[in-house]
């Protein structure tokens, strides 16, 4: 693998190796002495251009704990906001000599425009492009999936026959798409459940259940895995539901759900949460709940990545 821009192209047999070198770094994470040699040298540079905590805390200690050095670089500060285009910032990483670039775009497509242009020779890792992908948040819910269901027999696996439910603002969500993508690929069956404006155009020609409902979703899809999604009210220029209020009764993954669900179901959630709106407290913080788990998975998942994509010779690979 030269870069990783998406899930949807990612075949099974490369997904699994992710997923198994993932758990091969949460071994070593277990330890006193965290840090590893693998990426002495090189260097790798977080290029924000869009908000983030978890995401980009996260590929910094994966690649610290690789021994890479990091360079962080944000959008607001930096001469982007000057105006300089994609192209100039990214010949100025080139001139550093990033192997690296870790890129967060409010534009779908940016990422595969850096991998594809020429201006760098260095690895590209999409962490979220507009509302298109987010490939590694993908691959962190699947290590996540495979670890909480199976245990110490996740290695290998894949996730045939699970039936996900991810709820919420689907049309803004690189995750869903992402989650989608890899999750089909792995023999899982996936329903989007929003209200008709929150659904992505053009999901009715994906594999995928659509549904309006979330009461019916829990009641015919059986679901080992409920994925709620924020409502990501920095990307909606109109009304797309009635208020909050109704929003939480109907899509909200609220007290009396939580009690619907079948045993050992897990609710997961990619954060940062609307508590109150998509997810109630009581959701969020039961032994169900996933979420801090992916924070600590995406660590391990973000350094098998760093791992394939940059060790070794990038030519012979
Ligand atoms: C998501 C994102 O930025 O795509 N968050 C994340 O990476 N953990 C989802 C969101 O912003 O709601």
């Amino acid at each position: 693998m030269r870069h990783l821009l998406d899930t949807r192209t990612l075949t099974k047999d490369q997904a699994l190796l992710i997923l198994d070198t993932a758990e091969e770094m949460a071994a070593t994470q277990q330890r006193e002495m965290k840090k590893l040699p693998t990426l002495r040298g090189k260097t790798v540079v977080n290029l924000f251009f869009e908000d983030s905590t978890r995401t980009r805390i996260s590929f910094e200690a994966a690649a610290k704990r690789l021994s890479a050095d990091v360079i962080n670089f944000t959008a607001k500060g930096s001469s982007v906001s000057k105006g300089e285009s994609l192209k100039d910032t990214a010949q100025t990483l080139q001139a550093i000599g990033a192997d690296g670039v870790i890129i967060r775009h409010p534009a779908s497509g940016a990422p595969h425009r850096l991998a594809s242009s020429g201006w760098i020779d260095a690895g590209v890792m999409n962490a979220g492009d507009g509302t298109h992908e987010h490939p590694t948040q993908a691959l962190l819910d699947a290590f996540t999936m495979r670890r909480r269901l199976y245990g110490e027999a996740s290695r290998g696996r894949d996730l045939d026959g699970v039936s996900v439910v991810i709820v919420g603002d689907l049309a803004h969500s690189r995750v869903a798409r992402s989650n989608l993508w890899l999750l089909t690929t792995l023999g899982a069956h996936v329903s989007f459940v929003a209200p008709e404006t929150l659904q992505p155009y053009g999901a009715r020609t994906w594999p995928v259940t659509v549904r309006h409902s979330l009461d019916e979703a829990l009641r015919e899809d059986q679901p080992d895995i409920v994925m709620m999604l924020r409502i990501q009210t920095e990307r909606m220029h109109a009304a797309f539901f009635p208020n909050e209020r109704e929003y939480a009764r109907n899509w909200g993954l609220d007290d009396a759900r939580l009690t619907q669900l079948t045993e050992g179901a897990l609710i997961m959630h990619p954060g940062p949460m609307n508590r109150g709106l998509e997810i109630s407290s009581a959701a969020a913080d039961s032994p169900r709940s996933t979420v801090l788990d992916q924070v600590s998975n995406g660590v391990s998942v973000r350094m098998a990545a760093l791992y394939l994509l940059l060790s070794g010779d990038r030519e012979a690979a």
